[in-house]
């Protein structure tokens, strides 16, 4: 310990101390920094995973991130907006697709629907509906209609027969002739 016998040497023992140490400092202030930037790093490497312990949300990760196959990225983009992520629709306004027998049934009904839009009163599960789904012939290729309705008719417990883009064509061109949206009677009385 060094001693001093005033408040000016004391003062100057303390700032050449400061100025010895002062390499120290900055090593260790350098450490400190790089130590940290590694730290972030490493931290934006490894972002924590969330891990969905019922699987519940797994199909609806999937298809916000594009990753659920072409079908999923046509429903995301065209039909989730108003039949939403798990095809249950919103009662009174747009019909669950789960479990729909013009979802399941014959693939040329669906087909159909994509093709040509649907509208007119409905009713489903009790519940009323009178909306308008527009045509997506001129937005959707037979290969993203395919890819859609097998997306509706494989999923959220959907079990039917997949399609193919040929099948997409052949009702293309069997109901060329066809203007508007189907009404339910039509599009049964059209089969
Ligand atoms: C703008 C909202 C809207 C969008 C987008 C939409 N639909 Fe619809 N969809 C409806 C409405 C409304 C009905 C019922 C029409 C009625 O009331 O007659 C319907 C009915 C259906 C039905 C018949 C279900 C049943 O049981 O009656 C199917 C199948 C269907 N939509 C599939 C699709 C697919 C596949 C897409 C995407 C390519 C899509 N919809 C996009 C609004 C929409």
């Amino acid at each position: 310990m060094s001693t001093c016998d005033d408040v000016s040497s004391c003062l100057m023992q303390f700032v050449s101390g400061l100025v010895k140490n002062s390499s120290t400092y900055l090593l260790t202030l350098t450490g400190l920094v790089l130590f940290t930037g590694c730290y972030a790093f490493v931290g934006d490497e490894a972002p924590p995973e969330w891990k969905d312990p019922e699987g519940s949300a797994s199909d609806i990760a999937a298809i916000a991130a594009g990753t659920g196959g072409p079908g999923a990225s046509v429903y995301n983009a065209k039909c989730a907006v108003c039949h939403q992520m798990n095809g249950q629709g919103i009662p009174k306004v747009y019909p669950n697709l789960v479990g729909s027998s013009l979802v399941v049934g014959d693939p040329a009904l669906p087909i159909r629907i994509v093709l040509h839009g649907f509208n007119g009163p409905i009713e489903r599960d009790g519940i009323s509906y009178n909306g308008v789904m527009q045509p997506w012939k001129n937005d959707l290729s037979d290969q993203e209609i395919a890819d859609v309705v097998n997306y509706v008719r494989t999923n959220w417990g959907n079990d039917a027969s997949e399609i193919t883009a040929e099948d997409v064509k052949a009702q293309r061109e069997a109901t060329r002739a066809k203007v508007g949206a189907y009404t339910e009677a039509e599009l049964k009385s059209s089969l």
